[in-house]
């Protein structure tokens, strides 16, 4: 969550530090601050809010050379000035991505400080200056530190005595380091640097690493290593909005490339090529996510079910960690996760490793922890997704689980029509949603219906729109309404509804009706050639097949909840309260 930047180098490192936090806007915060060292001194200014309303705070003729810069989404202790980082206790200046679990333990032993804020980080950087207080060797110390903190931290930190250096350290937060022409980098992910270097370096847990006229990086037993250095895959058009109002929209637009580079990537003339593995051998599959990445399990799931006929089991990673399994050796369990990052899927990972059963990651973020983790990887290939809201990860987490799907039933007559999605999701994008998203932006309440593959669409189009909306909104399985919640419709509760699996149609129009008679606004999204009198409006997109039906939906309910929004006047791309990566349980 939230993202750390650090710089030193022979510029001014403000600017480079405020530019690198806006690029992680993206990852949800809610406070932002910076320290400099000037004269030899540290300065830190932080506040609450927008790092634009940081920079407003900052003189512009303000020059350093070195610098450490935050954006804060609170875990411990109110959002508020005092709270936000940097953190400082005696010579230690730092900001720290994460949680320290054992915080309580740690401030007993500092009963000598007093401390300001209400923060684990503050005890943190306490703890760190006591233990340079006792051995003067900031390398031993962080060494010393990761055996005594328990949790997650990616931490920056400036001494005093050494006020030419940085240093950092990380554990289950991200932190990677970079450099160019004698200019060094930290940061949170590479958006925040694109615009300086595409070639970076990952760290590993409990690796230490030291700036001061080069980056030095030491392992446990604080031997100097050499890490490979990666190229960056994106460009600096990822971190910025390419005339697109949001970078949600921009997003949206963009699944029709990133369904090209997936297609490109593992299948070549309509047959599957060598970059995509066959699991046939396994009879039953786990998959494992949260949120829409859970969502988009439940539709492939019926893909698997239908071609594969296999047995497949969903599960949301923050119940799947704690929960008894069954598997066999014949089980693979996939985790789905666009950031690689969350902390749910990232431990239900280990567990799952842990008591010897295969594991498959389908990721974005180019290793990152369940990238890095998983017994084997494939990548979504969908670029840096900056929007909260995903929109084409999900897509392509979709479409790479049908590609798996297909390649494990041997089936690959239905590739070609993969091509056709372009063209067919240019369609969706020319669609009026303004006159929909205007019967629904000032209800307080909305209901997504569907039966099995439908449900699954209607999930992630119910989250879609009550994360960026706020509208409270519902998805059902169509069935299920007149069990209870059908006594919520009242006059113009808009009611979404999705048909484009024709054998449950029928069934799926009488639930519609039961709403619709009751007032509902009844919106109905399908592929299939459908009329009636049960619904106000209709959204008819192609019908390509089964498969790739949802795509084409998806990105309708992506593009609706984008519009809602969009009336309401909300933060579409950094919704309140949410983060992009959730590195915290
Ligand atoms: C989707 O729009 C959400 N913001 C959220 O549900 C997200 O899909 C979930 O947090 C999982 O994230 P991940 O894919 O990075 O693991
Ligand atoms: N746990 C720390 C806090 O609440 C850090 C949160 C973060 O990762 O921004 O300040």
């Amino acid at each position: 969550m939230c993202g750390i930047v650090g710089y030193k180098g022979k510029n001014n490192s403000i600017p480079v530090l405020l530019n690198g936090l806006k690029s992680l806007e993206y990852r949800g915060y809610d406070s932002a601050g910076i320290a400099f060292v000037k004269n030899k001194k540290v300065k830190i200014i932080k506040n609450i809010g927008r790092v634009s309303i940081l920079e407003s705070s900052i003189d512009s003729n303000e020059f350093s050379n070195i610098g450490i810069a935050h954006t804060r989404w609170a875990t411990h202790g109110k959002v508020n000035k005092v709270n936000a980082h940097p953190h400082r206790v005696g010579k230690i200046t730092l900001v720290h991505n994460g949680i320290i679990e054992n915080y309580d333990e740690i401030k007993n032993k500092l009963s000598s400080y007093k401390l300001k804020s209400t923060t684990d980080t503050e005890i943190l950087c306490a703890y760190i200056d006591y233990l340079y207080s006792k051995n003067h060797n900031m390398l031993e110390v962080l060494n010393k530190l990761k055996d005594d903190i328990k949790g997650s931290y990616a931490l920056v930190i400036i001494n005093d005595d050494e006020i030419d250096s940085l240093y950092a350290i990380r554990k289950n937060s991200p932190l990677i380091v970079a450099s160019n022409d004698n200019e060094f980098y930290l940061a949170s992910d590479m958006p925040a640097l694109i615009k300086y270097t595409n070639k970076y370096m990952l760290l590993d847990n409990d690796e230490i690493v030291k700036i001061s006229d080069n980056i030095y990086i030491y392992d446990k037993s604080l031997k100097e290593i050499n890490k490979k250095i990666l190229t960056f895959e994106g460009t600096s058009n990822d971190a910025m909005k390419c005339g697109y109002e949001h970078f949600m929209l921009k997003e949206i637009h963009e699944e029709p490339k990133v369904i090209n580079n997936i297609l490109s990537y593992y299948v070549t003339d309509n047959h599957f090529n060598e970059n995509m593995p066959n699991f046939k051998n396994y009879k039953e599959i786990y998959f494992v996510g949260c949120g829409s990445a859970a969502y988009t399990a439940d539709i492939a799931k019926k893909v698997f079910e239908k071609y594969v006929n296999v047995k497949c089991e969903v599960f949301l990673a923050s119940e799947y960690r704690y929960q008894k399994h069954f598997y066999t050796k014949k089980t693979l369990v996939i985790f789905i996760s666009q950031s690689g990052e969350t902390a749910d899927t990232l431990e239900a990972l280990r567990i799952t490793k842990n008591d010897g059963i295969d594991t498959l990651a389908l990721v974005n973020v180019v290793g990152s922890s369940i990238a890095r983790e998983a017994d084997k990887t494939l990548y979504i290939k969908a670029g840096p997704e900056i929007a909260v809201a995903t929109t084409k990860a999900f897509v392509a987490q979709y479409m790479l689980l049908t590609l798996i799907a297909l390649k494990m039933s041997n089936n690959e007559k239905y590739l070609c029509d993969y091509k056709s999605l372009e063209k067919r999701l240019e369609k969706v994008f020319k669609i009026d949603y303004i006159k929909y998203a205007n019967k629904i932006y000032k209800s307080n309440n909305a209901f997504f219906i569907g039966r099995q593959i439908d449900y699954g669409l209607c999930e992630e189009g119910s989250l879609k729109l009550k994360e960026i909306s706020y509208i409270n909104s519902s998805a059902f399985a169509s069935g299920e309404l007149k069990h209870g919640t059908i006594s919520l419709i009242e006059n113009k509760t808009p009611v979404i509804s999705i048909i484009t699996d024709e054998d449950i149609s029928l069934k799926t129009i009488s639930n519609i009706k039961e709403v619709h008679t009751r007032g509902a606004y009844s919106l109905f999204i399908t592929t299939l050639d459908i009329d009636g009198d049960f619904y106000d409006d209709k959204i008819k997109v192609d019908n390509i097949n089964f498969i790739l039906n949802p795509i084409l939906v998806v990105s309708v309910l992506q593009l609706l909840a984008y519009n809602v929004a969009k009336l309401k006047g909300e933060d579409i791309d950094k919704p309140r309260n949410l983060a992009k990566s959730v590195t915290v349980e």
